[in-house]
Order: C-alpha cells, then structure tokens, then sequence
C-alpha cells in the first residue's frame, strides 16, 4: 500500500511538473483528488485496512493530497504569470517612444501654403454665399483675351506676356478666363469665385515667377456697386489677416472692368506709419478689382441695362508674402519641403 501511494504522489507530481498547460492541471486533479480520484479511492477504502496500518495509511494519504494540493496551486500561479507574460509581450506598446522619431510621423505629408490659403478662401467666399468654378488651364483666345474686352491687336495684350500653343490656344495668363465661362453657366444673381494656376512668358527673380495662383471673383445682381465690391474685399481680407484692415480704391486700367481699381490695404507691418516694405507710405497695393464693364456682361450673356456686378483677381502668392513676410517669390515653386514644413 505504501508503494502504491508513493506511486500515485510520484507520478502525480511529475505530470504537474512537466505540464504547460493550465487546463491539465484541472484533469489532473480531478484523476487523482477528485470524487472518484485514485487519492480518494484509497482514503475510502481505509476501513477495509488491517487496524495496524490503517493510521499511517491514512496520515500518509492526507500528507500526500496536501503535497499535490500545494503543487497543483504553484504549478498554477506560475502557468497563469507566463500566459500574461506571453500577452504582454504581443501587445507591447511603448508608451514612452518619441512621437517625432516614429515612423507614422516621419512620412508625414505637408499641404502646400497655396493650398492652405486656397481652401481658407473658398470657405470664406462660400460662406458668403459664393459658388467655386473651376475652368482649363488651357485656354482659347476667347475666353483669356476676346470675351474679356482684349481683342486682338489691342495693347492690353502687352500687359500679359503670355505662353501661346502651336495650335494657336494659350496657357491661361489669368483666372479671369473663368468669369465669362461661369456667366454662360449661371443666371443671374449669382457670385462665384475661381481659384486656379496660371502662367505668363517672363523672366523669373524674386518677385516674378512664369507660374503662380490666382482666385478670380465675380457677384452679379441687380444694383451692384463699389459699396459692395469694398465690403466684400474687407470681409475677406480682415478673416484671412486675423485682424480689422483697412482698404482704400486707387484708378487702375483693366479692359474688362470700368471703373477698375487697385486695392491697397494698410500696411500690415508697420501699421500705417511708413516703413521699408510700404515704401514709407503705409499701403500696400493688395488686389485689383471693378465693377464688370458691360461689354464683359454681354459676352457672357447677360443684359447690362439690368445687371451690373463687380469682379477682383487676387495674387495668392503675393497675398501668402504678405502674410508671413517672405521676400521670394521662388520659394513657392522649388520643391523644397523645407520651406513647405513651415506652414
Ligand atoms: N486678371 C487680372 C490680372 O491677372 C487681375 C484682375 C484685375 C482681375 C481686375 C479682375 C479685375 O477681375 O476686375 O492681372
């Protein structure tokens, strides 16, 4: 009987030992402890035993079942500390990494600062009410220069050093190409914006480029007026400059406006009082602009005996210099993303 026990503790805390599976452990504890277990089968049996050795059966088998017992509790902490172990180590996240130097952040793209002021534009003009019109980057004659009161041969072609195609159509020199696309398109009242790239043949330094942006605005109604044109222009200007500004309207010469203007505003940086970049005067010329002169109207379709409108051409190269102060304008097209990661 002896040998049997030390055969049923030996075997028992062997199998405990050599198991990595926690589920196994239950199996085995019901085999050898369990109601019909080998354990309680001997400790059931005792009655039957001779007197003389049923006490020390019966001590051994109790010493015996608090061994496996104590072994079964070990060998369970020990298989539930490695399974968090295995856990913890296939969810692993370090908290504690550099976010600048993980590898999400490293191929992080930038918008380039056009696009930004673009889309900061778009939503201020359509929160006006304003519709966004896009039109080709190649453009006919008639839309860049006829229907725009520039016929041929007119000196105001001058004015836009332009890049022709052997099929005799041009590199858009200006977005106002997509004001008389837009008029055949809408019926008045309406106001659209048109934001866009545009090209001209020129020689390039720090403050011309062959390509840059521009946005094209035009509102139609009945009665409109320079009230109009210089609200809006304000409205526009304040959002984008975070800050009250102040326009004033000089006389400026383009075709398809009368009366067209320039449109100054104070200089943002020394505040009025004069300084290098406002050439001491305390303007800086920001926008031209007019009222949309009626043969432009009638281009497009539109009576001028009933409606009249205003139309500007805004720089956005020239406007996002001002913002930040940048003194070339070279830097928008050289690709490098250093200068792009600054916005
Ligand atoms: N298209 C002109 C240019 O690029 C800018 C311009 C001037 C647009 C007056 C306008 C305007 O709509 O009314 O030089």
């Amino acid at each position: 009987m002896e040998e049997k026990l030390k055969k049923i503790k030996d075997d028992t805390l062997e199998f405990i030992k050599s198991t990595k599976i926690l589920d196994e452990l239950e199996d085995i504890r019901v085999k050898v402890l369990g109601r019909k277990g080998l354990l309680t089968g001997v400790l059931r049996s005792l009655g039957e035993l001779e007197p003389e050795i049923r006490g020390m059966v019966g001590k051994k088998s109790n010493e015996i079942k608090s061994i496996i017992e104590e072994a079964l509790k070990d060998k369970k902490d020990e298989l539930s500390k490695s399974r968090l172990g295995d856990v913890i180590s296939q969810e692993w996240i370090d908290v504690t990494l550099d976010p600048e130097k993980s590898a999400r952040n490293r191929t992080r793209g930038y918008l380039h600062p056009i696009s930004q002021i673009q889309y900061q534009i778009e939503d201020i003009f359509t929160s006006m009410g304003f519709q966004i019109l896009d039109g080709p980057e190649t453009e006919s004659d008639y839309y860049n220069f006829e229907a725009l009161n520039i016929p041929k041969h007119h000196p105001a072609r001058d004015m836009q050093d332009t890049f022709w195609t052997e099929d005799g159509n041009l590199l858009r020199t200006h977005t106002s190409a997509i004001q008389i696309r837009g008029m055949e398109k809408m019926t008045p009242p309406f106001r659209v914006i048109g934001p866009g790239r545009v090209f001209r043949y020129e020689s390039i330094d720090a403050s011309h480029e062959n390509t840059f942006y521009q946005v094209e605005g035009m509102m139609i109604d009945r009665n409109i007026s320079t009230s109009n044109l210089i609200y809006i222009m304000k409205q526009l200007l304040s959002e984008i400059f975070e800050r009250d500004v102040k326009v004033r309207l000089r006389p400026g010469y383009f075709p398809f406006v009368e009366p067209g203007f320039e449109l100054d505003i104070n200089c943002l940086i020394c505040g009025g009082t004069g300084c290098k970049v406002c050439k001491q005067t305390g303007w800086v010329e920001l926008l031209p602009c007019g009222l949309v002169h009626p043969n432009v109207l009638r281009f497009g379709g539109i009576d001028p005996d009933e409606w009249s409108g205003f139309a500007f051409g805004l720089g956005l190269n020239r406007l996002i210099m001002m913002k930040y102060g940048i003194n070339d304008i070279r830097h928008f097209m050289n690709g490098d993303i250093r200068f792009v990661k600054q916005f």
